[in-house]
């Protein structure tokens, strides 16, 4: 197991040789790397596993958050493949594999941004999601984890399966080095692009229990899971 000084010179290194790389489109990323999509997320294999093994037993209505092809979906539908699904992605590509994949399970597919998208009220189980949400900087993980909360019903849970940074030096550099990248290709506000930006475990808590959450458990493995609690 790599230390925390280790995985900080590696990340250096590899920011220091992709320095001259164009930042992609987020939903072009993805449509363009659809075919070694599966095989290329495998490393998150047994974290897909204990994410559907965390979702409570009687969530019925769930949505989730960059839902892409449905990895993490595989295996809630393998414990349960009456659990009625909607799921939201940029991509129509990710969705058309998703699709295909799952033609005989209760699934709706929205092509939508979630930040856009209308999640209604005291309406879902659960709302979820995996390898999405670190592509956003705080300020606007605010806002839609207070959606989130919202949305919910009143026993309802957030289980989020994402890359958390390993310290604040990881976090602020990354951070930076993303928004010096927009600044220089003069990406405009609203365009959304493919750069990993995660939070400390301890800023991620901090926002979700600002929007009111508790957060119930924390599990590691290579991603980390926090099941975050509408009310105890
Ligand atoms: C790394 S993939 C993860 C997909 C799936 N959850 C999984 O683990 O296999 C991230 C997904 O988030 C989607 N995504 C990113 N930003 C989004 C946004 N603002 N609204 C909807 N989908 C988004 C991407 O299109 C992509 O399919």
């Amino acid at each position: 197991m790599q230390s925390s000084e280790e995985y900080m010179q590696n990340l250096k290194q590899w920011l220091q040789d992709t320095a001259d790389s164009q930042l992609e489109e987020m939903s072009d990323f993805f449509a363009k790397r659809l075919d070694g999509y599966e095989d290329h997320m495998s490393f998150w294999r047994e974290s897909y596993q204990i994410f559907a093994e965390a979702l409570p037993s009687e969530c019925q209505k769930v949505l989730d958050l960059g839902c892409g092809t449905g990895l993490e979906l595989d295996k809630i539908w393998q414990k349960n493949p009456n659990i009625e699904v909607t799921g939201v992605d940029l991509c129509a590509n990710m969705l058309y594999k998703l699709l295909e994949k799952h033609q005989d399970k209760p699934l709706t597919t929205i092509c939508q941004d979630y930040f856009q998208y209308d999640f209604g009220y005291g309406k879902w189980d659960a709302v979820i999601s995996f390898e999405s949400l670190h592509h956003f900087l705080p300020e606007r993980k605010k806002e839609l984890y207070k959606k989130i909360y919202c949305s919910l019903n009143e026993r309802g849970v957030f289980l989020l399966g994402d890359y958390i940074a390993c310290c604040e030096e990881e976090e602020n550099l990354l951070r930076s080095v993303y928004l010096k990248k927009r600044e220089q290709s003069a990406i405009s506000k609203n365009c959304y692009v493919h750069f990993d930006i995660p939070l400390t475990l301890e800023h991620e808590k901090d926002l979700l229990q600002d929007a009111g959450f508790v957060i119930e458990k924390v599990l590691g493995g290579n991603a980390t899971i926090l099941i975050a609690q509408k009310q105890r």
